[in-house]
């Protein structure tokens, strides 16, 4: 199969370049669009054969339920059985946005959508060419992130292309995501409201809207996550990345003394120069707040994978609420290092 891929204005999408997405959709093909957060890999939700497909495309295991993206609280009933007064709120005050609620499905809801089990997870993602789409198409779109299994999700066309190019129907190419890290996910489906995947809304924002979350959603120590399905080395790059303990450029130099190519990912300014003097072979200078970390970390590890090199050596943000996401994908990036992995 030729992926075909149309570039378009996030800020004015053009509504004929949206039309044929939506009809590669409607026809029950594959099309990768942009949101916030990161690029999804969308289909009809309502066609199983088409949801079916997503997962061959992704070679996903067929037990990880996926997101359904819809334009409008009203497209969100449509899909749920119960819409409870915290959803409602939450809905309110944080979508369009990198939030997705996992509640009670419909009958209508496909099995291979949810993964066989009963609740679907929905959210209104924040992105002009996502809406347009989902809108033009007038059907829920299902959509994981646009990368093969257990690989990072893609912040720009081009990683798409990389990964599932030949494999899917068509790329809308409308430039870097703003988030750059997956959405939080909340799950609302029982009586006892727990975060299954931390994102950029934080679990301090929900409770601010729905009160103190009963359980141990994942606090500050990061740790496999309890979403269906979901492995423990998730979100990685080919290359082993490896969490320095303390300062990185120490490990790094270590790697360097033995011969090895290595990729350094520091947290906050560094010399940049001094450091190639030394021999840093790809020294990467992550931003010290978490939005602009967010937004940048998967087009970093990208790029640094992407030079083949031994090793990747990242420095921890620190170990504070605002950057319980970012440690949560770094520490799955490294998960096959330092973890008993997953598959
Ligand atoms: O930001 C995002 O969430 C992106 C964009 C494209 O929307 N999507 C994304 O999808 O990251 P994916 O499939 O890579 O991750 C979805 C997560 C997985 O951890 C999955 O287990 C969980 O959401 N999930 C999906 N449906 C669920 C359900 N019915 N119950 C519980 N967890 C669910
Ligand atoms: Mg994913």
């Amino acid at each position: 199969m030729k992926t075909e891929i149309l570039e378009i204005d996030p800020a004015n999408p053009d509504g004929r370049l949206i039309e044929r997405a939506a009809a590669v959709i409607r026809k029950g093909g594959l099309v990768a669009f942009p949101t916030e957060t990161v690029y999804g890999l969308g289909a009809n939700a309502f066609d199983p054969v088409a949801v079916r497909r997503i997962y061959e495309a992704k070679g996903r295991p067929a037990d990880n339920p996926v997101i359904v993206h819809v334009a409008s609280v009203e497209g969100a009933k449509r899909i749920v059985a119960v819409w409870s007064e915290p959803a409602q709120r939450l809905a309110h005050r944080f979508w369009p946005g990198p939030l997705t609620l996992v509640l009670p499905k419909k009958e209508c809801v496909p099995k291979e959508v949810t993964a066989g089990g009963p609740a679907v997870a929905v959210r209104i993602p924040r992105n002009a060419i996502a809406l347009a789409l989902l809108v033009v198409s007038e059907r829920p779109i299902a959509a994981p992130s646009a990368n093969r299994s257990s690989r990072i999700s893609p912040t720009r066309a081009e990683h798409v292309l990389r990964d599932l190019g030949g494999r899917i129907d068509l790329i809308l190419d409308g430039g870097p995501s703003q988030v750059g890290i997956e959405s939080t996910v909340l799950d609302l489906s029982s009586d006892r409201p727990r975060i299954l995947r931390p994102g950029m809304i934080s679990k301090a924002e929900i409770e601010s809207v729905i009160g103190p979350l009963k359980d141990h959603s994942p606090g500050l120590t990061v740790g496999p996550m309890r979403s269906p399905g979901q492995m423990v080395r998730h979100y990685a790059p080919r290359t082993p990345v490896e969490i320095a303990a303390g300062d990185g450029r120490v490990r790094v130099r270590e790697l360097l003394e033995h011969g090895l190519q290595v990729g350094y990912v520091s947290f906050g300014a560094v010399g940049q120069a001094l450091l190639e003097n030394e021999g840093f072979l790809v020294p990467v200078t992550m931003p010290e707040t978490p939005g602009e970390y967010g937004a940048r970390l998967y087009e970093a590890l990208h790029r640094l994978d992407d030079r083949h090199l031994d090793r990747i050596i990242v420095e921890l943000p620190p170990d504070t609420p605002e950057w319980l996401a970012i440690r949560d994908r770094l520490w799955r990036a490294s998960a096959e290092n330092n973890a008993p992995g997953g598959t």
